[in-house]
């Protein structure tokens, strides 16, 4: 149907704070999509928990019972498409997703990461900041390559990192801004509005954050 909400599988491994925002974002009409199933590979993942506080389909896929990576991302495909899913957000997934994972949702996948990419990808995004002495980190929302952190950028956010802040100080406030700026994402890919060609993402009367 034309006008039938985007369907979003949300992966997450950790607390689901993300998943939370799209799901807060969708409930007061911010955001015109469903969330279709939520795939953890943290048995005990908080955002399980919050995606069945909200009566969704949510699901534990063990990495230890697939052979290998492969096998674990053709699992995870298919729960993925048997709840017909339009768009995957990784939300915290603390795996590389391999060929078997992009091929089939090409262009359809995206990441959200806690800093100003290229700068700062993988683990500890804040401690890197911080270390770094940066004085302005963020987050950023891109497209899913087989690399980490890396794939064409859709859009970021500033945040200042202030004198005196620690990584629980600064990345609190990289997140207010990750759970405003990943539901908007989603409406634009909603919308049809997100293009990318490439490297290069071209959104189409750009992009208000
Ligand atoms: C966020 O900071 C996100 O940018 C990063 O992992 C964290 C996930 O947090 N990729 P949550 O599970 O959504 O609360």
């Amino acid at each position: 149907m034309a006008d039938s909400p985007l369907v979003i599988g949300v992966l997450a491994s950790g607390r689901g704070s993300n998943l939370q925002s799209i799901l807060n974002a969708i409930q007061s009409g911010a955001l015109k999509a469903r969330v279709g199933v939520v795939v953890s590979d943290k048995r005990d993942a908080e955002a399980l928990v919050k995606a069945r506080a909200h009566h969704l389909p949510a699901f534990f896929l063990d990495p230890r019972a697939y052979p290998d990576r492969e096998g674990y991302d053709e699992a995870v495909v298919q729960t993925l498409s048997a709840h017909q899913v339009e768009l995957v957000v990784l939300a915290g997934f603390m795996r590389l997703v391999t060929k078997k994972f992009l091929d089939p949702f090409q262009n359809k996948v995206i990441n959200i990461h806690p800093s100003l990419l290229p700068a700062f990808p993988g683990l500890n995004a804040h401690r890197q900041a911080l270390t770094h002495g940066v004085k302005v980190s963020g987050c950023t929302v891109h497209f899913v390559d087989s690399e980490m952190d890396h794939g064409p950028i859709i859009a970021q956010v500033c945040v200042p990192v202030l004198e005196g802040d620690t990584e629980s100080s600064l990345a609190d406030r990289i997140l207010a801004e990750e759970h405003r700026v990943l539901p908007r994402v989603i409406q634009y890919y909603a919308d049809g509005k997100i293009k990318c060609e490439g490297r290069k993402v071209l959104i189409e009367d750009g992009l208000s954050i």
